[in-house]
């Protein structure tokens, strides 16, 4: 497998075509962004961190039988994955009120939410992510109402998986964020699962162990990544 030409830079990943295509090199990059990534900075050793807590997790929903497009590691930073058409659209578990959902509704942060809620945004920086609602995707186009379902159907059993490993870490997970694309018309989980895009408190002290911590200026965010690893497990070398 060659690596060829850059095809897609976003705020903390780079994609780069190869001479297979099926398939793109997903390159992990330091950079760590913020509110629509109106704050960015680099973050030693995040970029290798979060590759290896990628595939550790994306390793972990394969064996339970959600479809991934990580097929393997490459190096410290990069991964091979299948090249899919994404959908534009993020899909967003949560289990605890936290972030937006309690700016949005003024519920308590900490407050258990039962049955969990599920939530789509609109991937749109200059828009600031807009909440959208099914009909949306559908209207718009931005995936069928059939592939939609399967997302968030996939979305659901990522919980019961991930919420099952953290808990016997002494994690909480509190909420998440996935992105699913096409490839050869199966709906597939694609972009990546680690701290950036979920939130994760620890059982007993509810201390924040995610990006929470670079975005309210907490300090010690890759520590509290590399600690959440290794008590999944994860030889970050
Ligand atoms: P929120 O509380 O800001 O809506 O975020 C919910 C979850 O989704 C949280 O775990 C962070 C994650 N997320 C991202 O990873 N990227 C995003 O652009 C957004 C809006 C949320
Ligand atoms: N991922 C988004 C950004 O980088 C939102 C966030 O994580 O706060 O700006």
């Amino acid at each position: 497998m060659e690596k060829r030409a850059e095809l897609y830079s976003g705020k903390a990943k780079s994609v780069y075509e190869t001479d297979d295509q099926d398939y793109l090199v997903l390159a992990f990059r330091n950079d760590t962004s913020a509110f629509d990534g109106k704050r960015i900075e680099q973050l030693e050793r995040k970029g290798m961190v979060n590759n290896k807590f990628n595939a550790f997790i994306m390793e972990k929903l394969k064996a339970a039988g959600i479809p991934t497009h990580f097929e393997r590691l490459l190096s410290d930073q990069e991964c091979l994955v299948k090249r899919m058409d994404m959908m534009p659209v993020e899909c967003v578990v949560r289990n605890i009120a936290a972030g937006s959902l309690v700016r949005r509704l003024g519920v308590t942060e900490g407050q258990e939410l039962n049955p969990p809620t599920f939530e789509l945004f609109l991937k749109n920086d200059a828009l600031g992510d807009p909440m959208i609602n099914e009909s949306h995707v559908e209207t718009f186009g931005w995936a069928t109402r059939e592939q939609l379902a399967r997302a968030k159907e996939l979305t659901y059993q990522v919980n019961d998986v991930l919420k099952a490993l953290f808990d016997d870490a002494g994690l909480l997970l509190v909420d998440y964020k996935l992105e699913f694309g096409i490839f050869k018309g199966e709906v597939v989980l694609g972009d990546e699962f680690s701290p950036d895009g979920c939130r994760l408190w620890d059982k007993e002290t509810r201390d924040k162990m995610d990006k929470d911590r670079f975005r309210q200026g907490l300090g010690g965010v890759i520590e509290a990544y590399e600690e959440v690893g290794r008590r999944l497990g994860i030889d970050f070398g």
